[in-house]
């Protein structure tokens, strides 16, 4: 590990270019996260960092800044450093209990939202919500609608429970179980669902620092989307729809489970990398 050396100079500058150096090939952008980190702890701007580049860092933020880049430089999730992610319009707080937000989630929340007129008071859940994020978007974006969202973790319904009071959040409601377990026969306008896909065998270094049960899924990666789809049907108003994100090599299988489920309108839409990302489907207007 490169330890910084007694005689780099502690000015923003000086911090910035070695904590750049030191984190090198664990980030894909260094340098966007040496200055995230030095941001964060200083509770300064981009902009100010740059107007202030010449000026001393006090020891011990000195001390906090390396060992924040030393995690980094260990591939720790910059979230989990932080506390912090940006997701939607909001800022969430991220423990080790709960996944990351990833930005490609936010073409579930932008497709959920399309089928939600805003003038419609619609009961919408989320299963597996993790850090509250795509439950506390559509409950910020639609204030009429009343949100249920659902984990099997208590840890990470704790965080998403922080997160709902921080950002003053009156219509969600968590509950604890299994996928449809605590749900009992209530029934939804829109089900969205953001469920652990990865396959059991996949290795990445990044990911062993994220929850195992909210990634991993079975063989294939398919598990808890089967579960998810078979379920929906029995709590979907009739006209509701399912939308679904997966991984990018799961649209024959998702389309496939979406058909035999009976659904209609099925459609899967590409993330920002141009990858398959979202399938949605509607349930046939009839029970
Ligand atoms: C991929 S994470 C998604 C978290 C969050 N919705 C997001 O998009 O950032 C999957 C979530 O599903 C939860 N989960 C895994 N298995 C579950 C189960 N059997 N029942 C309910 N939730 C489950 C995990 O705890 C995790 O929070």
């Amino acid at each position: 590990m490169n330890r910084p050396a007694e005689k780099v100079p502690h000015t923003i500058t000086g911090l910035l270019q070695s904590g750049t150096r030191t984190i090198g090939d664990a980030s894909d952008a260094p340098d966007v996260d040496a200055r995230i980190l030095l941001q964060t702890l200083l509770k300064k701007d981009h902009a100010w960092l740059i107007a202030h580049g010449t000026e001393s860092v006090d020891a011990a933020h000195v001390t906090r800044y390396y060992q924040w880049i030393e995690r980094r430089a260990r591939s720790k999730p910059l979230a989990y450093i932080t506390g912090r992610k940006a997701f939607w319009t909001m800022e969430l707080a991220v423990t080790r209990d709960v996944l990351v937000p990833r930005p490609e989630t936010e073409l579930l929340v932008e497709r959920a939202l399309g089928k939600i007129p805003l003038s419609e008071p619609l009961h919408i859940l989320d299963l597996g919500t993790g850090s509250g994020a795509i439950g506390l978007a559509i409950a910020a974006e639609r204030p009429l609608c009343k949100v249920t969202a659902t984990d099997c973790s208590w840890p990470t319904l704790k965080i998403a429970e922080q997160n709902k009071g921080r950002l003053g959040l009156r219509n969600i409601d968590f509950q604890q179980g299994n996928w449809y377990g605590p749900l009992e026969q209530n029934r939804f306008s829109v089900i969205v669902c953001n469920p652990p896909y990865v396959p059991h065998s996949y290795y990445e270094a990044t990911l062993s620092h994220e929850p195992r049960d909210a990634l991993f899924s079975g063989e294939r990666g398919l598990d808890a989307l089967e579960t998810v789809i078979n379920g929906a049907g029995g709590h979907l108003e009739p006209g509701g729809w399912l939308l679904v994100e997966h991984g990018f090599d799961h649209k024959p299988s998702v389309q496939v489970l979406f058909q035999a489920a009976g659904y209609k309108s099925i459609t899967t839409l590409d993330d920002h990398a141009g990858h398959p990302r979202v399938t949605e489907g509607r349930r046939a207007d009839k029970a």
